[in-house]
């Protein structure tokens, strides 16, 4: 099934989102107000919880208090201005992703929080909304669970009772429910305890969790891992692709190839992730972003799209493989320029690190998340600063 309609370039992975996306968005403050009314206290302070909590999660993540999403000023927080930018970024993603869930499927979201992947998934998916699915949230804090229920129900109406929707609190809930179709991770992995360094030969923190969710799944399922595109995030979804593929998994997106990853974000090298501009964004959060002084000129992400078996709900990603002078790059990184009047971006393909370069045009080029199909040149030629190959972004 082709991905839904929205205006993309080919093989992007993150088409402009799509009226229904910026339609839902538009109505999550009057939601909020009739589901989660602040009071006067909390909604004088939410600005400054906002920033609090946004220096929690990023910088001074060891001090983030485990029960955030329970105490009402971070919960306000969370749901006012993090979940709606989540909602669009794993809704900008999900239009680019093609995967698509049969009717009678179950999913399975870990660290659900306020069911954001719900929504982004409900939003994005309009010809998925009359099939019956079974949606687990699951998360230690109950107050966001509840909360992502309300709001299914105000965005989704009448029709969203064709998906049944279940909420637990214990990880372990989700045996009750296996085997599942698709797990899901948005926001979460980084969360767990961070991983002890594994000696040579060890099972990683994450060998253990892909062994766990393994054990939820039926043969033929996926797996999407949404996370900051921080580099610890990155390199943790590098740990959980050498897993996967080690286990006989295929990682369906973003990389082109199952080599080795050419962006690891080791020894201060380039990581793994997506900033792409959210120039569509409805008009009340670029306000509220701005009133919070956390006004964003980029969304971003890193992700892993995981799957195993002939009939599991990823069907194709990548084109097919091309002839062996050709080859695929995923751009990563934005555009720069290059001396001389040419410019340049980072990639991924095959053959490790990437330029592909081009002469300055007006028109932008290539775009992180596209596919480019690729002429690997005869000789390589490496760049001298990055030693990525460089190849022509023009052809
Ligand atoms: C940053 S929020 C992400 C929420 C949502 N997935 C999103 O992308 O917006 C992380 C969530 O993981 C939950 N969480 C963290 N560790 C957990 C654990 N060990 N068991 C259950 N939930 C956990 C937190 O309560 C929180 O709601």
């Amino acid at each position: 099934m082709t991905p839904p309609a929205g205006r993309s370039r080919p093989g992007t992975l993150f088409p402009e989102a799509s009226h229904d996306l910026i339609e839902g968005l538009a109505k999550v403050p009057d939601l909020l107000k009739r589901i989660q009314p602040l009071k006067e206290k909390h909604r004088k302070a939410l600005a400054g919880s906002v920033r609090r909590l946004s220096t929690f999660l990023t910088v001074e993540r060891d001090s983030l208090p485990a029960d955030y999403m329970t105490r009402p000023e971070y919960m306000a927080a969370y749901l006012h201005y993090f979940m709606p930018w989540n909602i669009y970024r794993q809704g900008r993603l999900l239009m680019g992703l093609d995967f698509s869930l049969k009717a009678g499927s179950t999913v399975l979201d870990f660290g659900a929080g306020p069911l954001t992947f719900l929504q982004a998934m409900w939003l994005t998916r309009p010809h998925m909304r009359s099939n019956n699915y079974q949606y687990v949230g699951i998360d230690r804090s109950e107050p966001g669970l509840k909360a992502g229920r309300k709001l299914f129900e105000g965005l989704a109406g009448e029709d969203g009772r064709n998906w049944k929707i279940i909420t637990e609190r214990q990880l372990g809930a989700a045996r009750k429910f296996a085997p599942a179709d698709l797990i899901v991770a948005g926001n979460f992995i980084n969360e767990l305890s961070p991983p002890r360094a594994a000696a040579i030969g060890e099972a990683t923190a994450e060998d253990l969790l892909l062994q766990r969710w393994e054990g939820l799944l039926k043969p033929d399922a996926a797996i999407l891992v949404i996370e900051p595109g921080t580099r610890s995030s990155a390199r943790q979804l590098v740990r959980l692709r050498q897993a996967a593929l080690a286990t006989g998994w295929q990682v369906a997106a973003p990389c082109s190839h199952h080599e080795e990853c050419a962006m690891p974000g080791t020894r201060g090298g380039p990581w793994c992730h997506f900033n792409f501009i959210p120039q569509d964004i409805p008009e009340w959060l670029f306000k509220f972003s701005r009133r919070v002084k956390l006004p964003k000129e980029r969304a971003s992400l890193s992700f892993l799209l995981l799957k195993r078996g002939e009939n599991c709900p990823v069907k194709t990603v990548t084109p097919p493989t091309p002839a062996k002078v050709e080859g695929l790059v995923r751009v990563i990184s934005e555009t720069f320029e290059l001396p001389h009047g040419r410019m340049g971006r980072y990639g991924c393909g095959e053959k490790g690190l990437i330029l592909l370069e081009n002469a300055k045009t007006p028109q932008p080029g290539p775009q992180p998340g596209d596919l480019l199909t690729v002429t690997w040149p005869e000789k390589d030629r490496r760049d001298a600063k990055s030693k990525a190959i460089i190849v022509s972004a023009t052809e």
